[in-house]
């Protein structure tokens, strides 16, 4: 089972996704790491997405996203843990820059398709999230969402996750505002696989719900559809 959560940054994506992949024993593929994991790589090189340079750092990049024993996700760059690395907002922004090259969109198209395969191989069910999984990476997913809130809420939110990241100073939130409206606008105006409500999601509006409720929201139209496509369900 594919089940595909699109939004902006700060909507709830990644940490209901992870949630819900847990409750159901499925795995999450945030394939927003997979962009921030191009973009460090252009970070690390002194590189601008425009340089004459980018194809080649492009062609260089093996990007791999792995679970240990524990379920914890790893972000591989080259075979290097990028894991933490990749989470700044320089790396964020860059990411944003980077995702509306072809190139970049073309080469990461077949790493989501194939860890998603592998994975819902392995464990029945993917949850993934990021800003055209539900319209271009999994057009045929089970289940897709559109998760949004008000820029507000969003930004409050991010303010909240840079107090907690250890590698980071925490800039002040209008800054944060700043930067989630700058990323949402470049998301949504690019030419290619722009952030977008696919016309099957349904559209949770998480402004004023508490994550159990996001949460909780999902798994009811998982068990629901899981319900329709189990035979024994109409006995
Ligand atoms: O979800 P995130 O903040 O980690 O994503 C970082 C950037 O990657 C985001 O600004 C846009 C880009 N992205 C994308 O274009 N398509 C996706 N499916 C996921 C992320």
């Amino acid at each position: 089972m594919i089940i595909t959560i699109d939004g902006p940054a700060g909507a709830g994506k990644s940490s209901t996704a992870r949630a819900v992949a847990e409750r159901q024993s499925f795995r999450y593929l945030d394939t927003g790491a997979l962009y921030r994991a191009v973009a460090l790589a252009f970070v690390e090189a002194e590189a601008t997405p425009t340089d004459a340079k980018a194809q080649t750092l492009l062609s260089n990049c093996a990007i791999d996203l792995q679970f240990d024993d524990a379920g914890a996700l790893h972000v591989l760059l080259n075979g290097t843990e990028v894991t933490d690395a990749i989470r700044t907002s320089e790396v964020g922004d860059m990411a944003s820059q980077v995702a509306a090259l072809p190139a970049v969109r073309e080469a990461l198209l077949p790493v989501q398709r194939q860890i998603a395969m592998r994975w819902s191989q392995s464990t029945g069910g993917v949850v993934a999230d990021g800003r055209d999984t539900g319209t271009v990476v999994f057009p045929h997913a089970d289940l897709k969402f559109f998760m949004d809130a008000s820029l507000e809420e969003r930004a409050r939110r991010r303010h909240e996750e840079y107090q907690a990241a250890p590698n980071e100073e925490t800039p002040p939130l209008e800054a944060v505002r700043d930067e989630i409206r700058r990323r949402d606008a470049h998301d949504r105006e690019r030419a290619l696989a722009p952030l977008r409500r696919p016309d099957d999601a349904v559209s949770i509006d998480t402004t004023s719900m508490t994550f159990e409720e996001q949460v909780e929201a999902i798994e009811a139209l998982i068990e629901r559809a899981k319900a329709g496509t189990d035979p024994s369900s109409s006995h």
